[in-house]
């Protein structure tokens, strides 16, 4: 059975705001860990992740399981997620539908698949046991992307909703790789979000990123922009209320920057349910 379950809004959990969150009470109701920067047993970083995990609850969010690869999984990296996973105990662990190398090589870019039957059916079978090595369902996240590969046969969402179906796994929504790819690549993004499966969808990130024009670069370094914003309050519409968070990887402003931030999502989606006709609410 699918269920949605609320956390309200987070942010990343980045070096710099340690000690201010630890120290205070920031209006934050959970944050999201990079599960890279706790995998070793032991370490100052994991000690804490423990800390902050007593005071809020905590979602794990990865960027090394190459789900499209066709590269072996990494047995040795889900031991290690299994393990911080059994300790931590996040609300879920996410990562994303992409392939960051092949052949021993990591390019460190979170790279869009072929969207063809074959990859699909390879993908499928990768998070199936993926799922079944750590025990959960996981989230799979959709990237930005500044090319497609010609042999596409389905849409990014087509292929989206079809590994969710099919693999039995959940989705991370980013509204702001929505926007970004639909700028880069032409499409509508209210295209995209119609053919998600909703129901699938756990958490939202927002993010800001580069404009240059007729392309954007997905940076994370901006406040969140006017576009992106309007884009969540249509994903809002059609799934009624849902986890969310900001993410920001560079450029980092101070704490309390950050969370006012948030609060504008917060008010944001406040107005937005409040006033979204009630079946728009029923997925
Ligand atoms: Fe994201």
């Amino acid at each position: 059975m699918l269920t949605r379950p609320s956390l309200g809004f987070g942010l990343g959990l980045r070096v710099d705001h340690y000690e201010a969150i630890l120290g205070g009470t920031p209006p934050v109701d959970w944050f999201e860990a990079l599960t890279e920067n706790y995998l070793v047993p032991g370490g100052k970083p994991l000690d804490y992740l423990q800390r902050f995990r007593e005071r809020y609850p905590i979602a794990l969010h990865g960027v090394s399981l190459s789900i499209g690869s066709t590269a072996p999984l990494n047995g040795e990296y889900l031991s290690q997620l299994r393990a911080l996973a059994d300790r931590i105990e996040p609300v879920w662990v996410s990562d994303h539908l992409c392939w960051t190398g092949t052949g021993g090589r990591n390019t460190h870019d979170l790279l869009p698949l072929p969207y063809t039957e074959e990859a699909l059916a390879h993908v499928v079978r990768r998070v199936q046991a993926v799922q079944e090595a750590l025990g959960r369902r996981i989230l799979l996240e959709n990237v930005s992307s500044y090319v497609a590969f010609r042999d596409s046969e389905l849409t990014e969402w087509e292929f989206l909703a079809e590994v969710a179906g099919r693999a039995d796994c959940l989705i991370l929504l980013d509204v702001n790789n929505i926007y970004v790819s639909s700028v880069n690549h032409g499409f509508d993004p209210l295209a995209y979000l119609a053919g998600v499966p909703l129901e699938r969808v756990q958490q939202i990130h927002l993010a800001g990123h580069e404009n240059h024009g007729d392309y954007l670069i997905d940076t994370h370094d901006h406040p969140v922009p006017d576009p992106v914003w309007a884009l969540y309050a249509e994903t809002l519409r059609r799934l009624g209320p849902v986890t969310t968070m900001i993410e920001r990887d560079a450029n980092i402003p101070p704490l309390e920057e950050l969370c006012a931030e948030l609060e504008a999502a917060r008010a944001l989606s406040a107005r937005t349910l409040a006033s979204a006709p009630r079946q728009a609410l029923a997925s």
